[in-house]
């Protein structure tokens, strides 16, 4: 299958003041987009053209790096987009997930503090994961491209950390985009939904 660029699920100034129009303009129109184009160019050739996106993904990690990248960023960005919305966010966990963070991950505050650590804490450009793993959550960072689906996991959830995702709005202040992410864009039905496929 070839990449190929989705619509944002919500108008560009749909985030605000969170993320705004001027970030996800650039964000989706510019540095997804040259993933997709990039990944295609890629593609051919590669000997993955007909698998889908999960299985070029877990294949030419290890094996072929440029591949590698644009396709693992192509797929975070398709999941990204749909992990926030407006009024998004806050505690309000649908209740399966609610009782998997308390069982798994200590609790919504903990499960706050531990996502936001990993987002701080993953050095230079990657993402900040709740994932499934072996049935539990569990929360997890990668650098670059990578996602959960490279470590036996699948991801339900996953915040962006490259600069591209914040500097606009946040400069330099990562935690403070953590936090707003949290606080204020998540869309819970959209994790629930990840959760459920992954169960
Ligand atoms: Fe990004």
């Amino acid at each position: 299958m070839s990449f190929e660029l989705p619509d944002l699920p919500y108008a560009y100034d749909a985030l605000a003041p969170y993320m705004s129009a001027e970030t996800l303009e650039f964000h989706h129109d510019k540095h997804h987009q040259a993933y997709v184009t990039k990944g295609n160019e890629l593609l051919a050739g590669s000997g993955l053209e007909g698998k889908s996106l999960e299985e070029i993904v877990k294949e030419s990690y290890g094996k072929n790096a440029p591949l590698f990248n644009n396709a693992g960023q192509h797929y975070n960005h398709i999941h990204f987009w749909k992990w926030m919305k407006k009024d998004g966010g806050g505690t309000s966990l649908p209740g399966a997930l609610a009782s998997k963070t308390d069982s798994d991950l200590g609790g919504y505050d903990k499960f706050r503090a531990d996502f936001i650590a990993a987002g701080v804490g993953q050095f230079g450009s990657g993402w900040a994961w709740l994932a499934v793993k072996d049935g539990k959550l569990e929360i997890m960072k990668t650098p670059n491209g990578e996602n959960p689906l490279v470590h036996g996991a699948t991801p339900i959830l996953g915040c962006d950390v490259w600069e591209h995702s914040y500097y606009i709005d946040y400069r330099n202040a990562r935690p403070k985009y953590l936090e707003a992410f949290i606080d204020n864009m998540i869309n819970w039905d959209y994790v629930l939904e990840m959760y459920e496929a992954a169960s």
